[in-house]
């Protein structure tokens, strides 16, 4: 009996994903063509990119994931050519934004991602990159922009910095952001390659809220006014659950 009841505990505070994004039942990234308004199929919202083909824009590899993270067989290359304009707007984007109908954007949830980028393709440090950002920018990362002369990889709470790491190459930045959509708070776990996530930000209060298809996984890139490049980052072990945080960079 008392094992029965040890189990029964660690069952009630165990963590549940309700949104799997991890890209281990897709082929390619042909497969977001699959998703439309009319059919929503399939984990990813793709709708956020230029008029390119999407092998212009996404590539799934196991190249493109943190090696550590054995949970996921492959990540994603997220790509800004000279043709990643979306909808006529002066912006280069592409995004994912996942398709489900789970309750991921109320209670207490922890969306979790892993990100990185190489030396080639390397994101421009003077521009400004929003990255895994909401609608109303409660809970983002930032790189690169006018006056930010460090390598950072920013955490912005509402638009204010809270926490920032040198980005660098080939790092695996393993990242969770916790949100308490019902109190209003977003706190950061962060670790590099094969740790385990610690918390380095505790939450603190914010107007947290999203309609559960706002969260842009993937880059949103200001103009600055000079020729555009290449730019390349790197996604995996995205994912979101709710009861407890999971810290093994290899997930539930
Ligand atoms: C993390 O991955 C790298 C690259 O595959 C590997 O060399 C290293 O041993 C891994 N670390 C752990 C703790 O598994």
């Amino acid at each position: 009996m008392k094992s029965l009841s040890i189990l029964a505990t660690a069952t009630l505070t165990s963590a549940a994903v309700l949104w799997d994004g991890r890209l281990n039942d897709l082929e390619s990234a042909e497969d977001l063509n699959k998703w439309s308004w009319a059919t929503p199929v399939g984990p990813y919202q793709y709708y956020i990119h230029g008029n390119g083909p999407v092998t212009e824009y996404v590539e799934f590899s196991p190249e493109h994931k943190n090696p550590n993270d054995t949970a996921s067989a492959q990540g994603v290359k997220i790509t800004l050519t000279d043709t990643a304009y979306w909808n006529g707007q002066n912006m280069r984007r592409t995004e994912l934004i996942p398709e489900t109908d789970a309750a991921i954007a109320s209670g207490k949830v922890w969306y979790h991602f892993s990100i990185s980028r190489s030396a080639t393709n390397r994101p421009s440090q003077a521009r400004e990159h929003q990255i895994a950002f909401f609608e109303n920018h409660f809970t983002e990362l930032k790189y690169g922009g006018s006056g930010t002369a460090a390598d950072s990889l920013r955490w912005q709470v509402s638009g204010q910095d809270k926490w920032a790491i040198a980005f660098g190459d080939d790092v695996w930045h393993n990242i969770a952001y916790e949100i308490d959509f019902a109190g209003g708070s977003v706190g950061l776990w962060h670790s590099t390659g094969a740790e385990p996530l610690q918390e380095v930000v505790a939450p603190m209060s914010v107007g947290a809220s999203s309609n559960g298809a706002d969260w842009h996984v993937g880059v949103l890139e200001l103009p600055n006014g000079n020729a555009d490049a290449d730019e390349d980052l790197f996604f995996s072990g995205v994912y979101i659950e709710n009861g407890a945080i999971t810290t093994d960079v290899s997930g539930p």
